[in-house]
């Protein structure tokens, strides 16, 4: 399940967002983080079984909620839970939100709605 990033996981989330393509350096990531602290439209939420095995965040603008990071731990991807990720960001927000995914994510996002069954679309 999904559940809010909080400061004590903050070490397992840069692990997380480390593995974002465009994530250069410690220095961004450190910003990453930071802005997933203090701006309001920014929501980290992080996939929970046992442990935390995937990140997934949001940039809250306007009437959009873009996803902007998506990462699963290497030892448990292809198993479905990035997908399971989208679905889930796509229930919480769609109510109030049109979602969109930024430049970063937009592969993933497109093949996970392209794959969602007709009667969800
Ligand atoms: C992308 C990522 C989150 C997928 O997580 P996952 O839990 O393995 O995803 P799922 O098991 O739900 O789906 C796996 C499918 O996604 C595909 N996939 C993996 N990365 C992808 C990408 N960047 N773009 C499109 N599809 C991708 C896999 O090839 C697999 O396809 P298949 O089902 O046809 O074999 C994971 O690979 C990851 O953390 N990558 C590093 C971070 C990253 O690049 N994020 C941006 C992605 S655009």
């Amino acid at each position: 399940m999904l559940i809010r990033y909080k400061k004590s996981f903050e070490k397992i989330a840069m692990g997380l967002l480390s593995f974002m393509p465009e994530v250069s350096d410690v220095k961004m990531l450190q910003d990453i983080i930071r802005e997933y602290e203090e701006n309001a439209d920014w929501h980290l939420l992080l996939w929970k079984e046992e442990d935390i095995l995937g990140a997934i965040g949001v940039r809250i603008e306007d009437h959009e909620a873009v996803i902007q990071h998506v990462s699963v731990n290497p030892s448990h991807r292809n198993l479905g839970i990035g997908k399971r990720m989208i679905l889930s960001v796509q229930e919480q927000y769609q109510a109030n939100f049109h979602i969109c995914a930024s430049e970063a994510t937009e592969s993933f996002v497109s093949k996970c709605e392209l794959e969602r069954p007709s009667s969800q679309v």
